[in-house]
Order: structure tokens, then C-alpha cells, then sequence
């Protein structure tokens, strides 16, 4: 007899795919270049926000369990590492996390608590960048 054993749905698959992931840093990137609350945030960033937004969404698509193409193309680079130098503050950190969470709860995940889930992680790894 031959059993199949499903595959366990990953975080990626749960909060809508990547549908939903492409949504969240669209709406992240735009509230950060629209909105003056982030104007800190977005004095930080290049003029042309597209490379970023390419490479948001594949980082978040690989660590939510989504494609690993991302990690693929980026062997050992480590976003904390990488953040390090950029002289994240307390201040600039709240607005990343701020319109983070406000993105991914206008983006409409499937599974809304695990969004919650998702914006408290990536806050924490956000605080966890603050050099001063
Ligand atoms: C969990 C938290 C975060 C994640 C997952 C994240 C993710 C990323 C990614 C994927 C990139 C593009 C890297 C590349 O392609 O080489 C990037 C760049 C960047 N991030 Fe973050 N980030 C986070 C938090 C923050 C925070 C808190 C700040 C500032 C307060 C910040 C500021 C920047 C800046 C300034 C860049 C470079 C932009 C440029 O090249 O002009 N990030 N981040």
C-alpha cells in the first residue's frame, strides 16, 4: 500500500501565497513613500524603490516557506547582519514596524492571526537592529 503524506501548509501558503505577499510590500513601500509619519524611514531608502521591493518580497516569500529562490541568490547574507550598518534607530525602527503591521492587515491574509503573528515577529527582529 502506498501512503501519501500531505505536505504540512506553510506559513506562505496560510497567509494567502504569493498574492498576499506582493500585496503587503506594495502597500508597505507606498505608505512608506507617501505617508510624512515615515518620512524618517524613507530618508534612509534609495530614490527608486523597486529593487527593494523585489527583494522584500523574496525574502519574506523565503522565510514565510515560500519559494527559497531568495536565499538561493543571496548565500548567507543575514538581515540583521546587513541592517547593522545602517544605523537603525528606535525612532526609524517604530515606523518600519508600524508600516509593516499596517500593511499586512490592509493586505487581508488569510489567516488574520497569523498576520498578527507575522508583524509582532518582524518587529521584534526590527527592535532587534536598533544600534542607537
Ligand atoms: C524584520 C525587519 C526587516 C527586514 C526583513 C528588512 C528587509 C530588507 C531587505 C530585504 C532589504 C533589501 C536588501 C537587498 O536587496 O540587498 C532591505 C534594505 C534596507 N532596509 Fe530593511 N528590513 C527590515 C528592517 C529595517 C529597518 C527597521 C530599517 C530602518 C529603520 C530598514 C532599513 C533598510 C534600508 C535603509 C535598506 C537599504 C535601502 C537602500 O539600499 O537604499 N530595514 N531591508
Amino acid at each position: 500500500m502506498t501512503q501519501t503524506i500531505a505536505k504540512p501548509a506553510t506559513p506562505y501558503d496560510a497567509l494567502g501565497g504569493a498574492a498576499v505577499i506582493a500585496r503587503i510590500v506594495d502597500r508597505f513601500y507606498d505608505l512608506m513613500d507617501t505617508e510624512p509619519t515615515y518620512r524618517a524611514l524613507r530618508a534612509m531608502h534609495a530614490a527608486d524603490l523597486g529593487p527593494m521591493r523585489a527583494s522584500l518580497t523574496g525574502w519574506l516569500s523565503a522565510w514565510a516557506g515560500g519559494s527559497q529562490d531568495w536565499f538561493a541568490a543571496n548565500p548567507g547574507k543575514c538581515m540583521m547582519s546587513y541592517h547593522r550598518s545602517l544605523g537603525v534607530t528606535a525612532k526609524t525602527a517604530g515606523q518600519w514596524s508600524d508600516a509593516m503591521a499596517r500593511a499586512i492587515a490592509e493586505a487581508g491574509p488569510a489567516d488574520k492571526a497569523l498576520g498578527r503573528t507575522m508583524a509582532e515577529r518582524l518587529d521584534m527582529m526590527a527592535q532587534a537592529m536598533v544600534r542607537r
